[in-house]
């Protein structure tokens, strides 16, 4: 009986929780209404870089997809950093002072990691029409990512010359795009 109770109240919260998941629409279409309202063009033409190979352009498909698409894109990005930055302390190329920087960075980036997996999956589930909602609160999985990856960029960015400060601006970049994704379909 709890069980019941417990399952009914949380689909009715659940209900309007991520009420754009179903439209149809284009990835230009998605992009414009994510990235428009006074962000940069950047933004927008980046959100179509992330999407255009698994989204063709002018292809429909449920927004739901877009951000599904967006989350697991970053999500990989974050292991292709941690496997470089890891790989470059091993073979000692680098200053001690991007040593401590690579260190700490890989920390960042194991808790972007998790959580955009958690992420991922939840937006999976939702776009393969298993839940309903977006697993509640992702807004705040979407910013902790954004703080794990800004605090690595911040890192980098002290040092004199990093190899690697562009490659993180850029994925910070693509996590923001992501972030505003799922704010289309209306997570919370
Ligand atoms: C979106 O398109 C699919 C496939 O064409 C269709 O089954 C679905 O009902 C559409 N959803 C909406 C909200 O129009
Ligand atoms: C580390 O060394 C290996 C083997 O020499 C090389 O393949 C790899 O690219 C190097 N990684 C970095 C980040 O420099
Ligand atoms: C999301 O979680 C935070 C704490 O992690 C809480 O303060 C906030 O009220 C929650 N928002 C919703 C919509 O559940
Ligand atoms: C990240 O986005 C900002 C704001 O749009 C832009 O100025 C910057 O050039 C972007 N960085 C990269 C590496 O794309």
């Amino acid at each position: 009986m709890v069980a019941v109770a417990l399952s009914l109240s949380s689909t009715i919260i659940a209900g309007s929780d991520c009420p754009g998941a179903h439209i149809n629409m284009t990835m230009e279409a998605a992009c414009r209404e994510a990235t428009t309202a006074g962000k940069p063009l950047p933004m927008y033409k980046l959100c179509k870089r992330m999407l255009v190979q698994r989204t063709p352009a002018g292809s429909f498909h449920e927004a739901s997809e877009y951000a599904s698409i967006a989350a697991e894109e970053v999500w990989l990005l974050y292991s292709f950093v941690m496997y470089y930055m890891r790989s470059a302390l091993v073979n000692s190329s680098i200053p001690g002072e991007a040593n401590a920087a690579y260190e700490l960075c890989i920390h960042d980036y194991q808790e972007a990691d998790a959580t955009m997996d958690r992420t991922r999956r939840k937006l999976d589930r939702v776009l393969k029409g298993l839940s309903e909602c977006c697993g509640l609160n992702l807004s705040n999985e979407y910013r902790a990512a954004l703080h794990s990856v800004g605090a690595c960029r911040d890192r980098l960015a002290k040092l004199s010359n990093s190899p690697l400060l562009d490659n993180n601006e850029d994925i910070y970049n693509r996590t923001m795009v992501a972030y505003m994704l799922g704010k289309l379909i209306g997570i919370m």
